[in-house]
């Protein structure tokens, strides 16, 4: 009988004595066994009912253990920023607990924007410690879609537009969590890229364009990262759902990358027994109705026992779970986590610090200097709105959260007078509000709470009165952008189009009438247009969604304590019809026609897009000024580097301004007549250095294969042809200071 093992077992651990000597002897309790010697020591101890447990949610946010094995229930929890609130066991409501508020770091575009990858490294050691303290097994994070188009609700949540960039950001944040015993959870694979129709519609992208723009982030995550989880996109690819996709999860994600770990399905992304079975799902999570009806439970289960489906399925499924849960630690115990600690709020804002962009400081109004400034109207509904709890899987219920008034008025403090004006309505869902830290647990009410009373504020009022402050001030700050309401930044919708909402470029354009010297700060997760109100502006700060310090942060920068280092993760473009995904206007290229979205534009991404199609961009990709300056000089290519690097790009840089400023270096390939279509230039590399006043640094960036190379639908390879290529080292992709080249002698083919 197939579950004898189990059966002598199950009266083993009935006694005592006999039970303490099995345990003794069970090796998959034992820590020093590999992880996959546990894994087959365990697996023929379970039964059919306890393998199925393992591999389909038993409540929201978990799965089933093996009590009489000492196996734990999974636990996971959103998500990107941060450890989500604890949510009801079986529905969506909050449960109403008063231990779970934590440290809300930056959106994921503004870490991008830090260009940073040790950073990345903190920025996941901190979720990883905070999911310890709660219990979480799987973090599910980062996500790492690659930004086709602006209007992408979860625009924020992601690394921006270029896939070498996006890599490198995903690589620390996964590696930081994973060395803190939690597992990442590298999300949403594939191509989920609008959230416009994303439980159905149909991806039609080109093998190659997949291959070179939207799989690479994914790739790293498993061969650089060793990620030990992946979520399934809701959308479908070629036709079938990502969540259950034979090509994505079995042909390139498991056979070709070589992937140990499990596959998740996104919640509800789950759609037939036979495809889940079958198509390279491993867990299934968040599917409607009870737990016994998901296909990987019951119907599976029924599967087997007809002889429809072997036992390997179900097996390997049950060994992918299981390894997760061994390589953090899940059986033996985990070091205890910590939260809402200093150190914790102190990399939330060193994160801010470095992600922050300062787009525009004409006649350096930037940084502020308060011994010449009296008066300081501030002005925007972003200067008091809360932003953490907010845009739906990724909320956070943050500790704390410092909005850029009570950071202006925490670093002023008194030296100059502040006024606020709201200067906008923007609506607010009361379930959006910050629930303040309430011991009590008072804030934490599950009844739907009740509509926000109509507002006695009347816009154009709110406007005079917003006007009449910034005539009366030294300076303007006027604190705009977007939120988390619908049509926002926010998951489940897209935003409608690319310009700041609710009047906010009309009243600016106000506000600088009356009086020129206004920044701008935009806290927003996506790019918005500035146009024609941006001339009238003489500075600019993207704050984006900056995290609990963020006030603090903002107010530092905009007095000079701190020098903005961020640059930009995706391009700004001048108007919508300038990027690729809506240049042609068609439904076709977004967001689909007959439930069918194709990616025509092809590799042309982003700034690819522009340097093809040479369109101006408002900020370009990689921009973010400093208040200090820079120079690059003394570029060498040499042949060969380290760790099999095909070339290595060295320079000289130095810091030519008057205070300490840090730099992002950035190489760019430009291969000269390619044998197949290329974009003109793609990031290839980047290094961040910290120079002092006068400080000149070498910098060396390596260049593998890779690097080099496109892909190759026909050999199904990486092909880095012979050949000339240009190396163009700038700020930016569109300010390029210095340019070598670099002759590739022999070609080099990669798998
Ligand atoms: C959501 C999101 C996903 C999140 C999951 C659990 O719908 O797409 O990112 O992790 O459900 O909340």
């Amino acid at each position: 009988m197939k579950f004898l093992p189990a059966l002598t077992l199950s009266i083993a651990l009935c006694c005592p004595a006999l039970r303490a000597q099995e345990a003794a002897k069970a090796r998959y309790l034992d820590p020093a066994v590999s992880v996959d010697e546990r894994v087959e020591d365990l697996l023929p101890r379970l039964t059919l009912e306890e393998k199925l447990g393992l591999i389909h949610a038993d409540s929201k946010f978990s799965t089933a253990g093996v009590p009489r094995l000492g196996i734990p229930k999974m636990w996971m929890s959103d998500g990107p920023h941060g450890v989500r609130e604890e949510i009801s066991l079986n529905s969506w409501r909050p449960a109403g607990r008063t231990d779970d508020f934590v440290t809300w770091m930056p959106a994921s575009i503004l870490l991008a924007s830090t260009w940073n990858p040790e950073l990345g490294m903190a920025y996941g050691g901190v979720i990883a410690d905070e999911a310890r303290m709660r219990n979480k097994h799987i973090m599910l994070g980062p996500g790492v879609n690659i930004q086709r188009t602006p209007l992408n609700g979860r625009t924020f949540e992601y690394l921006g537009e270029d896939p070498w960039l996006a890599s490198r950001m995903a690589i620390g944040t996964i590696r930081g969590m994973q060395a803190g015993d939690v597992a990442a959870c590298v999300k949403h694979f594939a191509v989920n890229n609008q959230e416009v129709e994303r439980g159905r519609v149909n991806v039609e992208v080109d093998e190659r364009t997949l291959r070179e723009i939207y799989l690479p982030a994914f790739e790293a995550a498993v061969r650089e990262a060793g990620v030990l989880s992946f979520m399934g996109a809701y959308n479908k690819f070629r036709g079938q759902h990502c969540c259950h996709n034979d090509y994505l999860l079995n042909k390139v994600l498991k056979d070709e990358w070589g992937f140990r770990g499990l596959v998740m399905s996104d919640w509800g992304g789950t759609h037939t027994t036979d495809e889940a079975v079958r198509a390279g799902l491993d867990l299934e999570m968040g599917s409607r109705g009870a737990y016994d009806d998901y296909k990987l439970a019951r119907s599976f289960r029924e599967g087997i026992e007809r002889g429809e489906y072997p036992m390997a399925l179900l097996d390997d499924k049950v060994r992918r779970c299981l390894r997760v849960l061994f390589a953090i630690k899940g059986v033996d115990g985990r070091p205890a986590g910590s939260q809402n600690t200093r150190a914790h709020q102190a990399t939330a804002r060193k994160v801010a610090e470095e992600g922050m962009v300062l787009l525009k400081n004409a006649n350096a109004l930037l940084p502020l200097d308060l011994t010449k400034i009296k008066r300081i109207a501030v002005i925007g509904d972003n200067a008091v709105r809360t932003q953490a709890h907010g845009g739906q899987s990724s909320e956070i219920k943050a500790f704390y959260e410092i909005t850029p008034l009570a950071g202006l008025l925490a670093h002023v403090d008194g030296r100059a007078d502040i006024t606020h004006s709201l200067g906008v309505l923007a609506p607010k869902y009361r379930r959006l509000e910050a629930l303040t830290y309430d011991v009590t647990g008072a804030a934490q009410t599950n009844e739907e709470p009740a509509p926000a009373p109509e507002s006695t504020l009347n816009p154009a009022e709110l406007a005079d009165r917003a006007v009449a402050a910034a005539k009366e001030a030294d300076v303007v700050i006027f604190v705009a952008g977007l939120n988390h309401e619908r049509h926002n930044d926010t998951e489940s919708s897209d935003r409608l189009s690319l310009e700041l909402p609710y009047g906010q470029p009309e009243l600016i354009a106000r506000i600088t009438a009356v009086n020129p010297r206004t920044v701008v700060v935009l806290v927003a997760g996506s790019p918005v247009a500035m146009d024609p109100w941006l001339e009238k502006v003489p500075a600019v700060l993207q704050a984006w969604y900056a995290g609990m310090e963020g006030g603090n942060v903002l107010a530092s920068i905009l007095f000079g304590d701190i020098n903005p280092s961020g640059r930009l993760p995706c391009t700004f473009p001048r108007k919508l019809t300038d990027n690729p995904a809506h240049a042609s206007g068609l439904a076709r290229h977004y967001p689909g026609e007959a439930g069918t979205v194709h990616y025509d534009e092809g590799l042309l991404v982003g700034y690819r897009w522009n340097d093809a199609k040479n369109v101006e961009p408002l900020f370009p990709f990689g921009y973010g000024l400093s208040y200090t300056t820079f120079d690059y000089s003394g570029l060498k290519i040499a042949a060969g580097g380290d760790a099999g690097a095909l070339a290595t790009v060295e320079l000289e840089v130095s810091n030519t301004g008057a205070r300490a400023g840090a730099e992002v270096v950035q190489v760019y390939l430009e291969p000269v007549a390619p044998a197949v279509p290329r974009p003109v230039q793609e990031l290839k590399g980047f290094a961040k250095v910290l120079l002092q006043p006068g400080e000149k640094r070498t910098v060396r960036i390596p260049l593998g294969a890779r690097a080099f190379s496109y892909y190759s639908v026909e050999r199904k390879a990486w092909v880095a042809d012979a050949g000339e290529y240009r190396i163009n080292v700038g700020h930016s992709s569109r300010e390029l200071k210095v340019r070598g080249a670099f002759k590739l002698t022999t070609a080099v083919e990669t798998r």
